[in-house]
């Protein structure tokens, strides 16, 4: 049932570039996106003045993603919020209000009642969900399946990947509905997002030997920061969110700028700090920020842009990924931070399919 792989989390890393690849295909039809399964036409969609994503644990973290690019291709306003928050405040929502479900296992319990609640109000729903038939798509104006297959370890690894590619499709689509982005625009990012198949391939197939040198590095450590801008801070959210699931190593994400407002002082020799610096337009900014850890003692282990030897000067691991465009980072820089979770943990003798005191899918609140 493992396919030769020594756990369902290595195998479901492993799945990746097939899960891109399925959740991509026959989605451009014509030259222009198509999701029939919106459930909603080009004049509802039109009309959207607002999306909310609302999701729980690692699915929150695909909607930070998410966030980035609806703004940064529709111009729709878009929060992100713990369902478990949402639900119990009482958030601005109208009939252009469009609330977008995130959810692998498609019965959450707070994802579920904020759905319901959303729906009352008026909103219009939309799920993203990996179960076909779940609440989550039964309740929801239109769906999109995320196509990764069941999921057996509890930490979510291919299922947040499916989200994310699903979550950038229906960012490019409300962005070719509001004339932001040209059919040629959208033909060029699906192009590349096609392109990410191969891309996390190579990581797997390239990368292992690094990784496995930076999780020895963090092994025997307390705490771990993990940290990065804009897209990179979506990363280390999910990063850390992993390595505290399957290794119990304290680790905590922050957005690379927040550093000097207060988790600087954890810093000391030796602390392991995990850096998403990819290329991007903050890039920078971001390795000044890693000079200071530097300074500092701090072990740095950086996810870094092929051909970028610079990074090396400062940091003790290097992880690469393919260079790509900011947008889709998530979709290659997380694979290295899945595994590097997995290695930890194994170092740690701990039991990276089932870690203890979690459960696949969280029907109670
Ligand atoms: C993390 C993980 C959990 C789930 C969360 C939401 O690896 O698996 O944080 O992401 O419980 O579950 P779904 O997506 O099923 O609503």
């Amino acid at each position: 049932e493992k396919g030769g792989y020594p756990d369902f989390m290595l195998k479901e890393i492993y799945e990746q570039p097939r899960v891109v690849r399925d959740t991509l295909a026959g989605r451009l039809a014509g030259g222009a996106l198509a999701i029939d399964e919106l459930g909603l036409t080009l004049e509802e969609l039109n009309l959207i003045d607002r999306v909310y994503v609302i999701a729980c644990g690692t699915s929150y973290h695909a909607g930070l993603v998410a966030k980035n690019l609806i703004e940064g291709w529709a111009r729709i306003p878009c929060e992100v919020e713990a369902a478990s928050e949402f639900r119990y405040r009482n958030p601005i929502i109208t009939t252009s209000t469009l609330v977008v479900a995130v959810s692998q296992s498609g019965e959450t319990a707070d994802t579920l009642a904020a759905i319901r609640d959303a729906r009352i109000k008026g909103a219009k729903v939309f799920g993203i969900t990996n179960v076909v038939g779940s609440p989550v798509a039964r309740e929801s104006d239109g769906v999109i399946y995320t196509k990764a297959n069941k999921e057996v370890a509890v930490a979510s690894t291919k299922s947040f990947i499916g989200q994310v590619v699903s979550l950038t499709l229906l960012a490019m689509l409300l962005g070719q509905v509001k004339g932001r982005l040209s059919q040629a625009q959208v033909r060029l990012l699906f192009r590349e997002l096609g392109d990410t198949v191969q891309q996390i391939q190579r990581i797997l197939d390239q990368q292992r030997p690094a990784i496995h040198d930076a999780a020895l590095a963090c092994k025997d450590a307390s705490s771990a920061l993990f940290v990065g801008r804009g897209m990179g801070a979506a990363i280390s959210y999910e990063g850390a969110l992993k390595l505290k699931e399957v290794s119990y190593l304290h680790a905590e994400a922050y957005a690379a700028g927040e550093m000097k407002h207060g988790p600087i002082a954890l810093i000391e020799p030796g602390f392991p700090v995990i850096a998403v610096a990819t290329k991007s337009p903050t890039y920078d900014k971001t390795v000044s920020n890693l000079k200071e850890c530097e300074a500092r003692g701090a072990s740095l282990i950086v996810v870094a842009t092929e051909g970028d030897k610079d990074i090396c000067a400062i940091a003790d691991h290097v992880i690469y990924v393919p260079a790509v465009r900011d947008a889709f980072s998530p979709i290659t820089a997380t694979v290295p931070l899945q595994l590097l979770a997995r290695e930890v943990a194994l170092l740690r003798g701990c039991d990276v399919d089932q870690p203890r005191n979690l459960a696949k899918s969280v029907t109670v609140e």
